[in-house]
């Protein structure tokens, strides 16, 4: 099985430090790597690496927004939506997200309606960051529902309907491309159910987020209702622009701004830091590591907080779609594999299901421990007391092992876990973490030498579906045409 030569508790006996050593504090937010295999030597080849790749020079161009994404020609400017970047740049977000605001505070003052409920319309990252925050930091209370409804399957939309009220719902229709065919087919149909339901104008209950807005007026939505971002903020990089403006709806206008500011934090961290204390650089060396030296295929990550149950999913497309790549920027075949499969879960639930495999299996998976100190709720403390108990045992658990002379009793340790603490989860603080894994999944790109700010992976497949729709199975392999022929298309 992949495995360390280095014994984890090993080092533990030989760096009485260790835990200070590899503790860093960023944006409010406790990263302790002690139980993960980084040495110092580790670290000085890391960076060393670093230095051979530009990394300097790489993290300069993100910042100034100069062309990082070339394949596609563009800068790559979520970090202008949090205020560092080109001036320019910065000028038109802050712009754009005046525009939001105005709109925000338009549906706030009832101009659309009496609106109750929002059905957000998007896919990939158009949906999964407004769903994550919405999920994580409203659960005290929002100003409105939010539905997002992301998979084209009628039954995902079906779900909403049965929760929302045609007359008091506005639809957001989030795409940066406005082409996108899970998205325009579910938009439709919101407007066909409002249409359905006798609402007035259900059109003037529609509101547009996209890169492309001249589309959006082509397919009906008003001027005033159009809510722009720009092109160099790329989808999975998205939820700080006006792809947030449910979250800004639901949470209100001072969370989505705090949330901007807890980025803004972690964007400082990331560039002034040194890298030996710089939490992104740390943890992409490590996760560089795991895949390359210890030959591990996947990493996991367990939040123990209900709250951020979504962030796995959120994590695999913003890790995968960036670094699951086969060419460096010159199309070049990769030296080194490419990002390890991100998956996970929340703890409890998943000792009960998957950590079987993490303490006894022949894989060896890194761990990814996310825990929040202050709890989510005030019912008896000791759920919370059970919670964090939990996190930390299954830690400790896998890193120390267990000798018995029953070999199925017996647990190998050694295994190794990152352990990432929140003081409380507020929006400062999930910015500064998300903006933790945009940056790290960037400098993960930097040692891989690929491009991750394109996707063209995923271009086939919606080609070949297309094709499939109309009717076509001509040309394509026996399985997929006797399916077809099977399904009736
Ligand atoms: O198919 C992949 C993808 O292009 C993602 O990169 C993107 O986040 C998602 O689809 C949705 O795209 P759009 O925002 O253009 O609808």
């Amino acid at each position: 099985m992949p495995s360390s030569a280095t014994v984890l508790n090993d080092l533990f006996a030989q760096e009485p430090g260790r835990v200070e050593r590899w503790s860093v504090e960023a944006g409010g937010i406790w990263f302790d790597w002690s139980k993960t295999h980084v040495t110092e030597s580790l670290l000085g080849d890391g960076v060393a690496r670093l230095e051979r790749a530009d990394f300097d020079d790489w993290r300069q161009r993100l910042v100034r927004g100069a062309i990082v994404n070339e394949t596609e020609g563009r800068a790559a400017e979520h970090l202008a939506e949090r205020g560092t970047g080109a001036t320019e740049s910065v000028a038109l977000a802050r712009a754009l997200r005046g525009r939001m605001h105005g709109l925000v505070e338009a549906v706030n003052a009832g101009l659309l309606g009496e609106i109750r409920h929002i059905i957000h319309v998007g896919i990939g990252g158009s949906g999964l960051g407004p769903k994550l925050l919405v999920d994580a930091l409203g659960r005290d209370g929002v100003r409105y529902a939010v539905w997002v409804v992301s998979n084209v399957d009628g039954c995902a939309l079906k779900e909403a309907f049965a929760h929302c009220d045609p007359h008091h719902s506005l639809l957001v229709v989030a795409s940066k491309t406005f082409t996108t065919i899970e998205t325009m087919l579910n938009a439709a149909s919101v407007l066909e159910w409002m249409e359905e339901a006798g609402v007035d104008d259900p059109h003037g209950r529609v509101v547009a987020v996209t890169a492309d807005p001249d589309k959006a007026l082509e397919w009906g939505v008003d001027e005033t209702r159009v809510l722009p971002f720009t092109e160099t903020v790329g989808g999975r990089y998205s939820l700080w622009s006006s792809i947030g403006f449910p979250v800004a709806l639901a949470l209100g206008w001072d969370a989505f701004e705090q949330l901007l500011d807890g980025a803004a934090a972690m964007d400082q961290h990331f560039i002034a830091a040194d890298p030996a204390r710089n939490a992104p650089v740390i943890a992409a060396l490590i996760d560089r590591y795991y895949v390359e030296q210890a030959a591990c295929q996947t990493r996991a990550v367990f939040a123990y907080d209900e709250r951020l149950r979504f962030l796995p999913a959120y994590l695999q497309q913003l890790e995968m779609e960036s670094n699951g790549k086969s060419v460096d920027h010159a199309g070049r075949p990769l030296m080194v594999p490419s990002a390890p499969i991100t998956w996970g879960g929340v703890g409890t639930d998943a000792q009960h299901a998957v950590f079987q495999l993490l303490h006894q299996g022949r894989v060896m998976v890194p761990v990814e421990f996310l825990a929040v100190i202050e709890p989510g709720h005030d019912l008896d403390e000791n759920h919370h007391l059970q919670l964090l108990s939990n996190c930390l045992a299954q830690a400790s658990a896998l890193m120390t092992g267990r000798v018995s002379d029953d070999p199925a009793r017996a647990y190998a340790g050694n295994r190794p876990s990152v352990t990432i603490l929140l003081d409380r989860l507020d929006p400062a603080t999930l910015g500064a973490l998300i903006a933790f894994y945009e940056h790290r999944t960037f400098v993960n790109a930097v040692l891989i030498g690929n491009n991750p700010f394109d996707q063209f992976g995923v271009e086939w497949g919606k080609q070949l579906a297309r094709q499939i729709g109309d009717g076509g199975t001509g040309g394509m392999d026996a399985s997929t045409v006797a399916l077809a022929k099977r399904i009736g298309l």
